[in-house]
């Protein structure tokens, strides 16, 4: 019904608007600055190993994404010590009409199972404390909360 696999890089654009679909779920309407730079960064982490950046796949249509991260790496203040054998999940994402079919499961286990083939122990991820759905899933799935990531508005 759905298959994971690597991107190709001429699915890029279709991951670019699942990615301005993913930010609008999570409450902003990015401006076009700010998904040309996330295509520049999934393009250098594909660069660098395609099999970091799984698509789901139904028919040709690509439904959901997971991006993973091996080297260190900083995002929102996340920066990962060069010195563990950790990677981290960077984006996960499954198109609302495709939800509850199990692919945003496979995407996980298949972006963990090859992070464990390459050596390594530890896989971390950041998810905002409002989304009880996708908490509810990554606990199911081993994940269990590590740090908390502080933020003030000012
Ligand atoms: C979080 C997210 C990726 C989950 O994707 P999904 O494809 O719906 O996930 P799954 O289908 O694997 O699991 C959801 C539910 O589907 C059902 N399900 C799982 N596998 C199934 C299968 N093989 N057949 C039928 N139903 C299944 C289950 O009810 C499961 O929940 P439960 O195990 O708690 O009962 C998706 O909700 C999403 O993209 N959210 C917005 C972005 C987001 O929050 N990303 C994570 C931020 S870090």
């Amino acid at each position: 019904m759905f298959k994971i696999e690597s991107l190709k890089k001429e699915q890029i654009s279709e991951l670019k608007e699942l990615q301005r679909l993913c930010e609008i779920e999570s409450g902003w309407n990015p401006p076009q600055e700010y998904l040309d730079e996330w295509v520049k960064i999934v393009l250098g982490i594909h660069n660098h190993d395609p099999l970091l950046v799984k698509v789901a796949l139904i028919g040709e249509e690509v439904v959901g994404y997971c991006i993973s991260v091996k080297k260190l790496h900083s995002y929102d203040g996340v920066v990962m010590d060069v010195t563990w054998k950790s990677a981290y999940i960077w984006d996960l994402f499954v198109l609302k009409k495709y939800r509850n079919m199990g692919i945003g499961t496979a995407l996980i286990n298949d972006a963990v199972a090859y992070l464990k083939s390459i050596g390594v122990d530890k896989v971390g991820l950041l998810v905002n404390y409002w989304n009880e759905n996708a908490k509810k899933r990554f606990e199911k799935l081993g994940f269990k909360l590590w740090s908390h990531f502080l933020m003030k508005r000012l």
